[in-house]
């Protein structure tokens, strides 16, 4: 997260229905609505023997985020879970099962070629050095095999927000009369330290290393400049000082979780993308709708607009009250080039990003891809992380064509399915059932008007997302995070990490102070325009009683907070915690669960919520260092090879040994860093 990020405030006035209250209503009722997804499991299964798979190719490759890319493997080698849940861990050390180990990969401030020096362990690393140079604080992640190879790839990795007191040698340089920084240099270090890592990473001796001065390396940083396309491209609203023409953005932010398209690229979401601007004189209603703030961007980057070193009002653009004549001459509309899924081809080093604005505008967590289907749209889930806030999902106009996958201009590939299409937003029915509400002018909100009444353009809609969203009725969700799609069944599931705010009064419903959160999912109607949902499995601690714990965890399971969440293509669903709930903090660091959804059936084949009969099939796999929280995930096609990302760690790592604990009395400059699990012997992770 972002607990150092993350936003508490409730921006959803809309006084739609709650989700907490059609919980209560429904968690009476969930034995009702199993068969959908057992079916769909079925039928998948009975097919299965007529699936090819083709490891050498690429569109079989793309690790990371639960794609169902590749066909599902024939049933006989439908994975078990081959170990045993490990106990909770409080410890400077990342922790994994016997016969697995865990190593430092890619840690904040590995140098990606010769312009940069080795990271220095005293913060007196320079903003160039950055520039050069792994991001900080990892997340979502993505691994793209070069040459259809388990031993040698890109991994596109997230990198969410900073820590200055880790950045700097002394943390940000604050003048104490003024309150205002005032070190240009450490300034942009915090901007370069932000965006997308794409680095090749290699095993050599049976060792994975970065490949430094490869030239697949690059950083995307807040200030890389990228394309606008969609609905927004060239907008009025898009138009800047640096951009008169409304086509270009310079940057992306507090990127997050992140998904893998079928064609190759990679998707980094802007989540808490709105604290990076301000504007101190009226707010548009969009702005208030999302949250935007009113006095600064929130490490002070305006406070160096003017410098005599700016350069291209690299600072200045952070606040964005108007100031001039027109939208030309300042940057009224910097902060609308923000906000979206942003798509990146690893494989062209030389391309430029696209954000994709027909995707929306809001806190985007992960972007997950639908079952593909040839001939049928492609379908990307997405969820809205802040309290009382909506799933969304998108849906191409172009229809899916397999051919797509091994084509070379990606980005080509990106204009033809997300430039185009319709998006949607949720409403779950209490009665195990949904709704999904287009997002367009026509469509009718809740008064029976067209939402044109309220937006002139579908520029408009996609600028004020969640406030379109308000007025057709959608549910306000408990933070929605990451989705992932079972590739054996095609079910999708989306955490949901908490939402403590709650004060509807619902003495009946047990979850109704949503502390530790839960993971929903549902199954599509064939038309895609309605669904059935149910809950799959509620954080709990262990000794949270009848009334909290409804999965029945136990010491060996306890979690709270869910927010990675990623199938692998084998149907292991893993499960990432980014926790702040003392009852489990207590128990055990975040952690990451694997648990195998498509097993879970009952006598008759319909599937299965967790429960106290059978939640030892969920299995604590990892638990990360003090303070860290895990998110990110992406994996080789062989599953031999697991990279996971260990974010905002307290004090570690110790050593190149990820499960080395920091001497006690001994302090370290704490950096995230993208891990490396392996079998201690080799062999697929989890089996
Ligand atoms: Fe950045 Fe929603 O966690
Ligand atoms: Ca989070
Ligand atoms: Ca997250």
């Amino acid at each position: 997260m972002s607990k150092a990020t993350f936003d508490p405030t409730q921006y959803n006035r809309s006084g739609n229905t709650p989700f907490e209250t059609v919980l209560e209503r429904h968690v009476q009722r969930r034995t009702l609505i199993r068969s959908g997804s057992a079916m769909a499991a079925l039928s998948i299964m009975s097919s299965l023997g007529l699936s090819a798979c083709d490891s050498n190719s690429k569109k079989n490759n793309y690790g990371g985020n639960g794609t169902p890319l590749t066909p599902t493997p024939p049933v006989t080698e439908k994975p078990v879970l081959g170990f045993q849940s490990i106990a909770g861990s409080r410890t400077d050390a990342i922790v994994v099962p016997e016969n697995y180990k865990a190593s430092i990969l890619a840690p904040w401030g590995t140098p990606l070629n010769d312009q940069a020096a080795a990271w220095k362990a005293d913060g007196t690393n320079t903003a160039q050095d950055q520039a050069n140079s792994v991001g900080m604080h990892h997340d979502g992640t993505s691994f793209y095999p070069l040459n259809g190879s388990n031993e040698d790839g890109l991994l596109c990795i997230n990198h969410e927000y900073v820590d200055q007191d880790a950045l700097h040698p002394n943390g940000a340089t604050i003048d104490t009369e003024t309150n205002r920084r005032t070190i240009l240099e450490e300034i942009r270090k915090e901007i370069y330290a932000h965006g997308v890592t794409v680095v090749r990473v290699r095993k050599v001796d049976g060792v994975w290393e970065v490949v430094a001065n490869d030239p697949h390396n690059r950083r995307i940083t807040g200030a890389t400049e990228m394309d606008i396309n969609g609905p927004m491209a060239g907008h009025d609203l898009l138009k800047t000082k640096f951009s008169p023409d409304g086509t270009s953005a310079r940057g992306t932010f507090n990127n997050c979780g992140s998904g893998s398209s079928p064609w190759g690229t990679f998707l980094t979401c802007e989540e808490n993308w709105p604290g990076y601007f301000a504007n101190t004189a009226e707010r548009t209603e969009d702005q208030i709708r999302i949250g935007l703030g009113t006095t600064a961007n929130q490490y002070g980057w305006n406070h160096l607009a003017g410098d005599e070193s700016e350069e291209n009002d690299e600072f200045g653009r952070f606040d964005v009250t108007p100031t001039a004549e027109s939208a030309l001459m300042d940057y009224r509309n910097e902060a609308n080039g923000h906000g979206y899924i942003v798509e990146i081809d690893p494989y062209s080093p030389d391309s430029r990003p696209v954000k994709r604005t027909t995707m929306g505008r809001f806190r985007h967590e992960a972007c997950e891809v639908g079952k593909l289907t040839a001939g049928k749209p492609v379908v990307f889930y997405s969820g809205h992380d802040a309290r009382g806030e909506y799933v969304y999902k998108f849906v191409s106009a172009a229809n899916w064509d397999p051919a797509d996958a091994d084509r070379t201009d990606r980005l080509a590939v990106g204009d033809k399915y997300l430039n185009e299409g319709t998006l949607y937003v949720a409403r779950f029915n209490e009665d195990g059932t949904g709704v999904w509400l287009p997002l367009t002018t026509d469509s009718m909100d809740t008064d029976g008007n067209p939402l044109s009444d309220s937006f002139g353009s579908l520029a408009e809609i996609i600028l004020n997302t969640a406030g379109a969203a308000d007025e057709l009725g959608a549910t306000p969700m408990d933070r929605p995070e990451w989705g992932a799609v079972d590739p054996v069944t095609g079910s999708v599931y989306m955490t949901m990490t908490n939402n403590t705010a709650r004060t509807e009064a619902n003495a009946a419903n047990p979850r109704i102070d949503n502390k530790f959160g839960h993971i929903i999912r549902w199954d599509e109607s064939n038309d895609h325009k309605t669904f059935t949902w149910d809950i799959f499995l509620f954080g709990s601690p262990a000794d949270g009683g009848e009334a909290i714990n409804l999965s029945g965890l136990t010491d060996l399971n306890q979690f709270a907070s869910p927010d990675g969440l990623i199938f692998d293509k084998r149907g292991i669903l893993w499960v990432q915690t980014d926790n702040g709930a003392d009852e489990v903090t207590e128990e055990t660091n975040d952690q990451m669960l694997a648990v195998i959804p498509s097993a879970l059936v009952d006598a008759n084949g319909d599937a299965e919520t967790i429960s106290g009969s059978n939640q030892t099939e969920l299995r604590r796999f990892l638990v990360g260092p003090n303070d860290c929280e895990i998110t990110g995930l992406a994996y080789t096609t062989n599953n031999h090879t697991f990279f996971v990302n260990v974010q905002h760690p307290g004090n570690w790592p110790f050593s190149d040994d990820a499960q080395e604990e920091t001497p006690a009395g001994m302090t370290v400059r704490p950096r995230s860093s993208t891990v490396v699990v392996e079998k201690v012997q080799g062999g697929p992770i989890g089996e």
